[in-house]
């Protein structure tokens, strides 16, 4: 459709059909021809699927694609304008993939945008066309349990993982080809939470601001996402939901994003029922149609107060039609008037359930193999114990809605299946249990309950009841092999030491437990690498491998063999595991980085010249690996402080035994630039540490400089 289409149907709109337009409100699969009466009376511009504010804790109806079919034909014959569905489609539908804070730690976003292809062809079979995701929160502190539904601790990963999902979820660009419009949240820095602590207030510098918690929305802005969620938090003391600053000139002046905002759910009027910016829900709309919320989730205030506003002159007309302008826009541009149903939209089921599978393989990090006792043999006799060798929802992770429950399984399950030797233990028993085995597998984990919106936890340590179950393992004398089924990085503390190996699975998908006995018994390679730091303990957080060069010491992130450097009187702050490690089954060995050219001048590297750097990596080891290279930058001296290392570049590839493989990665003005409180981005003259290897704590390095 034409834009001028649109400013036509503007022109014919009365003021009530552009306040419903601007307005969305709550569908839980109530009946049609009751709910069509609401249709009627508001004219929505779009509905949530959801019943409650809280749709990521509770499991919801599923969505009934039928009724939605009746809903837009209801819409279109009564209203003219299509309806959006919205529905938080996070990380899976009928198949659940990896949690997204799962999914990252592959380190594959190829992969990962395949996934969010997948999802979208089953949300779109089931006709919901907008997805609340991707989130793309940068976090650095578990105890915020949102962590595991973004892509980690770093902006690098953060714009990867936006790029993926956006090409995923809209690929094909429009209704009629089975696109589904992604919606970018929670703008912005809502994982800054303090505290760990949901829902709090966020202090972040402009500079932070622009430098760690925007990369990720550019990056999926540039790859096309028309809509945009914002956070509950506020920043400068402004809630966002209010804050023209960082809606209307951050989003739009300067990331140029043309689409249309929503607000969280209710986070309107939140503003005067708890931020007390607002001094009631009328002056709460007002503020956020004029800070450029185009859209109220919730469907209470724009409803309630709009008119009023627009008679009262706080709020001019102009300002709504600017709203409901985007909204249009976004729907022609989506093709939504041209085809407003999805037509023979179809999934392979057992397709997405491999890919699922495959993500989640890939996705898993070796963190401990003590004298390479994995990959275990199916001959093995096993001991197998703990909650998670039994349990199977939590592998689907929080924000699973739609999920077929029957295709999750068990460890104990595929055990079965895979007729492996294993003897399980009465997690009841008081003492050891005594295992005629040749190891023992405990299976930990956290509830996918205790982890999503409002699960944050003041303790990030290993459960007492499951290091009671450690320690009773341990007395066996065998060794002991740990599953960690934990979607969030925990602290595990001196427990660590108690472990022969470690996987750390996260919450895995549809095909989690498929995908952890496949890498426990070596048909899959471990290639996971951390996107976020494990700490030792959870006083140290936060504690994240980019911190800014210190003021006094050496940071002792990468360096304190030194006690008196230590940032702590009682304890290192060297992370347990640090940013992007991971362990394989073999052994792999970075050579010496090369590059014909380490200086460049300024003005060339401006004009798109970029430092080349190979790197030969050899599997030294009897048994193929998959080499995850990661090429880290450090801006030794500069304007502002940088950070000790900032990944900007990743390489995989898998390499046989005794094999080599060479990685080349590209540097440019992206890469060793920053940005300016202001929003300008700026590259200065000078030397730049260069790291290439399978950490951020990786020490093989060279030195460049833009002369
Ligand atoms: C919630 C969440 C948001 C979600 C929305 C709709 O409060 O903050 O992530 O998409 O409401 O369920």
């Amino acid at each position: 459709m034409k834009i001028d289409r649109v400013e036509q149907i503007i022109k014919n709109m009365t003021l009530k059909e552009k306040i419903g337009q601007v307005t969305q409100i709550g569908y839980s699969g109530e009946d049609v021809d009751e709910f069509v009466k609401f249709i009627d009376e508001i004219k929505p511009g779009s509905l949530i699927l959801a019943g409650t504010a809280l749709a990521g804790s509770e499991e919801q109806r599923s969505v009934q694609g039928e009724n939605l079919v009746k809903l837009q034909e209801y819409a279109v014959k009564n209203m003219g304008i299509p309806l959006l569905f919205g529905r938080d489609v996070i990380h899976g539908h009928r198949v659940a993939f990896p949690l997204a804070l799962t999914m990252a730690s592959s380190f594959d976003f190829k992969l990962v945008e395949k996934c969010f292809d997948a999802v979208r062809q089953e949300a779109v079979s089931d006709g919901v066309n907008w997805t609340f995701s991707p989130m793309l929160d940068m976090c650095r502190d578990p105890r915020w349990g949102r962590i595991v539904e973004g892509p980690g601790e770093d902006p690098y990963i953060g714009e990867c993982f936006a790029k993926a999902a956006v090409k995923g979820f809209q690929k094909g660009e429009t209704v009629e080809n089975g696109a589904m419009l992604a919606c970018l949240k929670h703008f912005v820095g809502y994982g800054a939470s303090e505290g760990g602590r949901d829902y709090t207030q966020t202090d972040i510098s402009d500079y932070s601001l622009q430098n760690e918690y925007l990369p990720a929305f550019r990056s999926a802005i540039e790859n096309g996402a028309q809509t945009v969620m914002a956070s509950f938090n506020g920043i400068n003391g402004v809630p966002n939901s209010g804050n023209k600053k960082i809606m209307t000139d951050v989003l739009r002046g300067q990331l140029g994003f043309d689409g249309f905002v929503i607000s969280d759910w209710d986070a309107i009027m939140m503003m005067s029922e708890y931020s007390g910016f607002a001094k009631d829900k009328r002056d709460s709309a007002g503020k956020a149609i004029n800070a450029g919320i185009d859209m109220d989730m919730g469907g209470k205030v724009y409803l309630d107060y709009m008119e009023s506003l627009i008679e009262s002159g706080e709020v001019s007309e102009e300002v709504l039609d600017e709203a409901v302008r985007r909204i249009l826009n976004v729907k022609a541009h989506f093709g939504l008037f041209e085809h407003p149903f999805y037509e023979n939209q179809s999934f392979d089921l057992d397709e997405h359930l491999a890919l699922s599978q495959k993500m989640a393989e890939e996705s898993i990090v070796l963190l401990k193999n003590s004298n390479g006792i994995l990959p275990l043999s199916k001959e093995n006799r096993i001991g197998l114990m703990g909650p998670f060798a039994s349990e199977r929802r939590s592998h689907a992770g929080c924000w699973s809605l739609d999920w077929d429950q029957s295709l999750v399984h068990s460890i104990e399950d595929v055990f079965d299946k895979e007729e492996i030797k294993y003897v399980n233990s009465d997690l009841r028993l008081r003492e050891a249990p005594q295992f005629n085995a040749d190891c023992i597998v405990i299976a930990l984990g956290e509830d996918r309950l205790m982890t999503g919106e409002a699960c944050s936890v003041g303790n990030v340590s290993l459960p007492e009841e499951q290091v009671a179950l450690l320690k009773k393992a341990k007395r066996n004398g065998l060794p002991v092999i740990g599953i960690l089924c934990f979607a969030r990085p925990i602290a595990l503390e001196e427990n660590i030491d108690l472990f022969d190996a470690v996987l750390y699975t996260g919450h895995a998908g549809s095909r989690g437990a498929e995908a952890i006995c496949s890498v426990l018994f070596g048909d899959a390679e471990p290639q996971g690498r951390l996107p976020y730091t494990l700490p030792h303990y959870s006083g140290q957080i936060p504690v994240y491998y980019n911190s800014l060069s210190g003021c006094r010491q050496i940071n002792s992130y990468y360096d304190d063999e030194d006690p008196r450097f230590w940032s702590y009187l009682d304890t290192t702050s060297k992370p347990l595991f640090p940013f992007g490690y991971g362990l394989s089954y073999s052994n792999l060995e970075y050579g010496e980085i090369k590059t014909d050219c380490d200086k460049i001048k300024y003005e060339d590297i401006e004009n798109g010249e970029k430092f080349v750097f190979t790197v030969t990596v050899k599997n030294t080891g009897d048994r193929k690996a998959v080499a995850v290279g990661e090429a880290y930058v450090h801006d030794t001296v500069a304007s502002r402080m940088r950070p000790l290392r900032q990944l900007r570049g990743i390489k995989r590839a898998e390499i046989g035994a005794g094999k080599s493989v060479e990685m080349t990665f590209e540097l440019g003005k992206k890469d060793l630039g920053f940005y300016l409180e202001d929003g300008s981005f700026i590259l200065e003259k000078g030397e730049f540490e260069v790291y290439i290897g399978e950490s951020s704590i990786c020490t093989n390095k060279t030195v460049i400089e833009v002369v």
